[in-house]
């Protein structure tokens, strides 16, 4: 089993599609770690597991708690650690919470979000040591609205030129959110890294999914999510069962028990 790299990430472009998930826990991030190229611990556990209202709540330990679990249970994908909201409001300061974060963690690089205003902290970043990917198109961390970005031209060339920009700064990969189709594809055709999709078309180089809404146990599903389990449908069965089976005294039995 070998490992991948950044080199391996680069030399995909325009080739291999790259397969990415976000995953924060030991029991999906060691299934991920036999299909993706890239495991994101991404800020998206703060809605998704903790039930926050937006991922600017998410807190650098929280995170550095799922980077170490994700980072532990894999061996061979590439580990990308996102760093919180406001960990990253200078290049000294993202310095300092990054090198924080690859030495607790181990993981691999960690991810920002933002444009042309970042390009310093990533030049910084990179240049001490620490590879970073960046993120482009719908912000979470920083967005009012949580709608398609890219539909008039002065946001398309905004989004375009910010991609460019951080492509530029030394950034490995770019992670396009939620954008018009014909915006991913031209930002994949004008940069030098390869371009990560999530609600982005299938023009990018490779594709994300949070792993909850692909496999069904998330409450939102936007149009660009597909599903390909529902466990929450598979925990209520379960759950129903269990409950029935101690309500009636049928659990434990006899194969649970000690002699
Ligand atoms: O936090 C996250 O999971 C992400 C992905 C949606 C790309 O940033």
């Amino acid at each position: 089993m070998q490992k991948i790299t950044i080199k391996k990430i680069l030399n995909k472009k325009n080739k291999t599609p790259i397969i990415c998930l976000a995953a924060y826990s030991k029991a999906i991030a060691q299934i991920a770690d036999k299909y993706c190229d890239i495991i994101l611990v991404g800020d998206s556990l703060g809605m998704v597991l903790y039930g926050m209202k937006t991922t600017r709540e998410v807190k650098i330990e929280t995170m550095i708690l799922h980077g170490k679990t994700v980072k532990n249970s894999t061996k061979r994908s590439l580990v990308v650690f996102d760093m919180p909201y406001r960990t990253y409001t200078n290049k000294f300061t993202a310095f300092k919470n990054a090198r924080k974060v690859i030495k607790l963690t181990k993981c691999d690089a960690v991810k920002v979000e933002g444009g042309k205003e970042i390009t310093s902290i990533i030049k910084y970043l990179t240049m001490k040591g620490i590879p970073v990917m960046g993120h482009v198109g719908l912000l979470p961390q920083t967005t009012s609205n949580f709608k398609v970005k890219g539909k008039n031209f002065i946001q398309k060339r905004k989004i375009l030129e910010d991609a460019i920009a951080i492509s530029n700064s030394g950034a490995f990969a770019i992670i396009i959110e939620c954008v018009v189709e014909d915006l991913a594809k031209e930002i994949t055709q004008n940069v030098s890294v390869p371009t990560i999709g999530i609600g982005a078309s299938r023009y990018c180089d490779g594709q994300i999914l949070v792993s909850d809404d692909m496999l069904g146990l998330s409450d939102l599903f936007p149009k660009f999510v597909k599903q390909y389990a529902n466990l929450k449908k598979v925990i209520e069965k379960s759950t129903r069962n269990y409950a029935r089976d101690v309500k009636m005294r049928r659990f434990p039995s006899l194969k649970n028990v000690y002699k």
